[in-house]
């Protein structure tokens, strides 16, 4: 079997998002949303932002979007990208359509590890809350959710409606040993030993998030990649929050 770790390109992601999306596996998982979920209420997780390249997005400040560094083409003035806002569905007539004005990349992001992304907003969106980012270690543990659009089997469709599933988390070595080029300190897994529940194609760049000791939502991980979705033995693979929240907020500050 050809093993491919899935993570749509950066380069030119506004037209190979749609390509890179397509999973080019046999083999499916079957399951639900994201894989393995189930449909999110309208208001449930309102700072959840879809990008019009194909990536989720979490809402951090009125006028900054988080994503993945593989989701964009680089860092700079960018007016090409819509956020969607608001709604679960994707076609509701009160969505809130926010252009990009500016794009930044995470500094030496190559394709491993370092993947997040700030994506400025040409208007901030008050009437929404944010998702505030880990800034420690300390939730980097538990049950997690994950929410996005994205395909709810590999090789299937971009969904209209939200969905959500939770995932637990999985510790760096045993991560490591499904996938040996995991960047541990940048990088953290989450899913079940027997697969069935993941992120998917058309996720990446949305929060996984867990509450904090307060009961807020936190934001402890960015889709990244993983082995196909929702494979036994194959956890899906997010950016360490916490390992970034000092450069994500300054970046964000001065964007
Ligand atoms: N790279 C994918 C995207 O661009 C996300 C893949 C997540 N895969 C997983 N098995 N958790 O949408």
């Amino acid at each position: 079997m050809v093993r491919f770790l899935q993570r749509a390109v950066a380069a030119g992601a506004v037209v190979l998002a749609a390509v890179s999306l397509q999973p080019t596996s046999t083999a499916t998982a079957g399951t639900m949303p994201v894989v393995g979920g189930t449909r999110a209420a309208q208001g449930e997780f309102p700072w959840m932002v879809r990008l019009s390249m194909g990536c989720g997005g979490s809402l951090i400040t009125p006028q900054v979007v988080l994503t993945a560094a593989h989701c964009v083409s680089g860092s700079g003035n960018n007016t090409s990208i819509t956020a969607t806002a608001g709604v679960v569905d994707l076609q509701s007539s009160s969505a809130i359509k926010v252009k990009s004005t500016k794009v930044y990349q995470a500094p030496g992001y190559n394709g491993t590890g370092k993947d997040w992304a700030l994506i400025k907003l040409a208007s901030p969106i008050t009437s929404l809350p944010n998702l505030k980012i880990a800034e420690t270690t300390a939730y980097n543990s538990g049950t997690f959710t994950v929410a996005g659009w994205g395909a709810t089997r590999e090789g299937g469709s971009q969904q209209r409606y939200l969905r959500k599933a939770t995932v637990p988390f999985v510790s760096d070595a045993e991560c490591k040993s499904a996938y040996s080029e995991l960047v541990a300190g940048e990088e953290i897994c989450a899913g079940y030993n027997e697969g069935g529940v993941d992120t998917c194609q058309g996720d990446s760049g949305g929060p996984m998030f867990r509450r904090d000791n307060a009961g807020a939502w936190t934001q402890v991980g960015i889709v990244s990649w993983g082995y196909g979705c929702a494979r036994a033995g194959y956890p899906g693979v997010y950016t360490e929050v916490s390992t970034f929240a000092s450069a994500i907020k300054s970046a964000a500050a001065s964007l």
